[in-house]
């Protein structure tokens, strides 16, 4: 995955690089600027079994603020920010893969840098027995619930950095 651009992201912003499960790695641009999550509204994709995206609603797109061109077929990951430790998606996929579903809040990474927090849950698709796909709902994360996870991530980070 190609790295973040300067010209697209909010300043200020600062750089990071990060290293993904399938072993690539990129660089990204991250501003303290949140997003709010737009309200009544659900954001949606859903992802093959290797959590490559296969479908995403008007509102992820707009979120993400990444065209549906460079959304559609990009590993979910492109979503993903510095701030979130690794144990929890580890989490997230050892669950969807046993068939039950996920539920979890999530800090996410757009392309201009910023950030918006969701509460997901995450449910496989299931077609004769077999897992076909997986499709993320993500709703409005209560105010409270973001404060809590903010502290509890930095401090799972802390360990994953000096493991
Ligand atoms: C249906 C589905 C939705 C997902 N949604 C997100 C998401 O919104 N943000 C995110 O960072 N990861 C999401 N993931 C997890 C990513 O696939 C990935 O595990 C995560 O970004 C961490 O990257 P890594 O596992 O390569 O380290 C989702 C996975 C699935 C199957």
């Amino acid at each position: 995955m190609q790295d973040m651009r300067s010209t697209n992201v909010l300043s200020p912003y600062k750089e990071q690089q990060i290293s993904y499960y399938d072993k690539s790695a990129r660089n990204v641009l991250i501003s303290d600027q949140e997003i709010p999550f737009p309200e009544g509204k659900l954001i949606v994709s859903r992802t093959n079994i290797e959590g490559i995206i296969t479908h995403a609603n008007q509102s992820f797109i707009e979120m993400s603020a990444y065209s549906e061109q460079e959304i559609i077929y990009a590993p979910h990951y492109i979503l993903r920010h510095p701030d979130m430790p690794s144990a929890a998606f580890k989490d997230l996929w050892n669950t969807i893969k046993c068939k039950k579903k996920w539920h979890g809040y999530v800090k996410n990474l757009r392309k201009d840098g910023a950030y918006y927090w969701v509460y997901a849950t995450v449910i496989p698709n299931i077609r004769a027995g077999q897992i076909i796909g997986y499709t993320s709902v993500r709703r409005k994360p209560s105010r409270t619930k973001v404060q809590e996870c903010t502290q509890l991530y930095a401090q799972m980070l802390k360990k994953e950095h000096n493991r």
